[in-house]
């Protein structure tokens, strides 16, 4: 079997912590237990390119579980846990291209790896290996039946390669489901990217002003969970309705040029690119922090601040110094690189359950029904999206109302009124 991971050795550490991931993971849990039985995605070949996280660890045995043959890789760099790749690897039998730290080029070794046994079905987070399905590795995707895309980024890049009819087979927008978006990028992001900068740097959050840079699913999570900790939070918007939002639920909302003149922490969220740049940089006050938790390391223009830096000295890890003048050094966390993966341990379990119970079923519905689907992005079927919502508040042990006849008649109909 093919792979490359850190150290094999650190797999019976991996192995604990996917256990005790998979405790929090029981609507995925009961869609492994239909595909061991029933094996809907048998003889598949599936590629992964996902943050190697525990989590993804548990999807990984479900699709095994459910007949495929797996192969995955890393969606970041700095996101993988050389624990978790080497037990899928030795407990598993999943071939694992992951090492935390690659190189650029190892990064794509890896990734075409994980193209190299000619994958059926792809699941994505970020587009990456679409986006080589359509570039150095065309000749592939005669091959693939459909795909599934993890992330808002990924979902934009590929409505993107839809609307310019340059798609080559049917994706599922598995970021769009009720059950993804709304509590994977709200919760998730929410609480990691706190844990991210608070396991980076301790700092104490109560009493800094904290800049959240975009307000949509994450940027919410992200504000809500930083004012929980008694940070003053401002956001940064381009968009009026949600920036009046923001203004409404009682945020500060200002441009970020007002903005980098007060802040003490600055997050970015926005799945935009250079939104802290220079002029930016040069407002920010002596010993601000700045961390992004959107999907690609380009919403810090990192290139632009190492060429007004005199030196970066790292501080410790995840925190780099950047020395711009004697009197003003600003500090990076994570290399810019989303801060939740990179110096956290990502999303918790308990909303991945529901990210990955959609991941999973997405990619069943693929195998069952690609040959009626277009080239074009799909959301997750409405039925699977609330049956996972329906799981999981069973798991949770919460029950809650059902429409009685008269209520249906009544919202079905137009006559009936005051
Ligand atoms: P979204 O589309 O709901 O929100 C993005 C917001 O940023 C929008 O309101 C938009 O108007 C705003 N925005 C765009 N450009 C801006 C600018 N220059 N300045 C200020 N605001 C700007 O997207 P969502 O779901 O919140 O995702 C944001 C990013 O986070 C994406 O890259 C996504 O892939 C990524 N993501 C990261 C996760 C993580 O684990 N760190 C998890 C889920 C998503």
């Amino acid at each position: 079997m093919k792979f490359d991971v850190k150290n094999l050795n650190q797999a019976d550490r991996g192995i604990s912590r996917i256990a005790w991931a998979d405790r929090s993971m029981p609507v995925l849990q009961q869609v492994r237990d239909r595909f061991k039985a029933k094996k809907p995605l048998k003889k598949l070949r599936i590629a992964a390119c996902l943050h190697v996280t525990t989590e993804t660890a548990n999807l990984m045995r479900t699709l095994k579980d459910g007949g495929a043959n797996v192969r995955l890789c890393a969606s970041n760099p700095l996101s993988t846990q050389d624990d978790v790749a080497a037990a899928l690897v030795k407990k598993w039998k999943i071939p694992t291209f992951a090492i935390t730290g690659a190189s650029r080029k190892k990064y794509y070794d890896h990734l075409n790896a994980t193209l190299d046994f000619k994958p059926q079905i792809t699941m994505d987070d970020g587009a990456d290996l679409v986006s080589l399905l359509h570039s150095e590795r065309k000749n592939l995707a005669v091959n693939v039946k459909g795909s599934t895309e993890e992330t808002t980024t990924g979902v934009i890049r590929l409505k993107s390669m839809a609307k310019n009819k340059v798609l080559k087979f049917p994706v599922v927008a598995v970021n769009d489901a009720d059950t993804k978006h709304l509590f994977d990028n709200r919760y998730g992001t929410g609480q990691s990217t706190i844990d991210g900068i608070l396991r980076a740097t301790n700092i104490l959050l109560a009493g800094q002003k904290f800049i959240v840079a975009g307000y949509g699913m994450c940027g919410r999570g992200v504000a809500m969970r930083a004012r929980g900790m008694g940070a003053h939070v401002v956001i940064t918007e381009v968009d009026p309705t949600r920036a009046l939002e923001a203004h409404l639920d009682g945020y500060e909302v200002m441009s970020m040029e007002g903005a980098a003149k007060v802040g003490d922490v600055f997050v970015t969220v926005t799945g935009n690119t250079r939104v802290i740049r220079p002029e930016h940089f040069r407002a920010m006050k002596n010993g601000a922090i700045i961390a992004n938790s959107g999907h690609f390391d380009v919403e810090i223009d990192i290139a632009g601040l190492k060429e007004m830096t005199k030196e970066i000295v790292k501080i410790r890890d995840y925190v780099e110094e950047y020395k711009i003048t004697k009197d003003q050094s600003l500090f990076v966390l994570g290399e810019g690189r989303l801060i939740n993966l990179a110096a956290a341990e990502g999303h918790p379990a308990q909303v991945m359950d529901m990210s990955f119970a959609n991941q999973a079923l997405a990619a069943e519905y693929i195998a069952k029904s690609y040959r009626k689907l277009k080239k074009q992005v799909y959301p997750v079927p409405a039925d699977i999206d609330k049956e996972i919502a329906r799981l999981k508040l069973q798991t949770l042990g919460i029950s809650i109302d059902k429409l009685t006849k008269e209520q249906q008649e009544y919202l079905a109909s137009w006559q009936l009124g005051t």
